[in-house]
């Protein structure tokens, strides 16, 4: 079984900051060696980003993800088990919504039961607009 974590937290730098570069940077050093995959999404002043790998594996990540001073307020928004892995490709996706999408995202968010689920489909409807074009994104295997 897989473990799924969802989080919320408000960001301290600015909208299209180069902070979210380096976060990128070493997620993607990490969670390919620890086979954590997932993917975060950045608003204007929020994060949301969803994690998913082996119990003891996503104590640690998110325990060091809570202390970050990039970022405050994490809220977990769901944790549960899953049989498989959503974001199987993603090391870590990445996606800035922009001013532009915000009602989209709004309405998207507002139209689900769950707001946990509606994020993670908004997630996976992104995810999967980009799965081929982006080269920015290893695997993890
Ligand atoms: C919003 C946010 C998301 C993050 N996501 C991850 C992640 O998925 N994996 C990871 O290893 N670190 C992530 N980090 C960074 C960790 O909090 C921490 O800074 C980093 O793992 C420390 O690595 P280092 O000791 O190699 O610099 C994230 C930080 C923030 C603020």
């Amino acid at each position: 079984m897989i473990r799924t974590v969802l989080y919320q937290s408000t960001a301290k730098s600015d909208f299209h900051s180069k902070v979210d570069h380096d976060i990128l940077e070493t997620a993607w050093r990490h969670n390919g060696e620890m086979g954590v995959t997932g993917y975060l999404l950045r608003t204007r002043t929020q994060y949301f980003q969803v994690l998913e790998g082996e119990y003891d594996v996503l104590d640690d990540v998110v325990g060091m993800i809570r202390k970050d001073p990039r970022h405050t307020g994490m809220g977990i928004l769901c944790d549960r088990t899953a049989k498989e892995r959503r974001f199987a490709n993603w090391a870590m996706g990445y996606h800035l919504v922009t001013e532009a999408e915000r009602d989209e995202f709004d309405d998207w968010l507002k139209d689900g039961d769950d707001f946990a689920s509606s994020l993670i489909n908004y997630m996976l409807m992104i995810a999967g607009c980009r799965e081929v074009a982006s080269p920015m994104h290893p695997g993890v295997s």
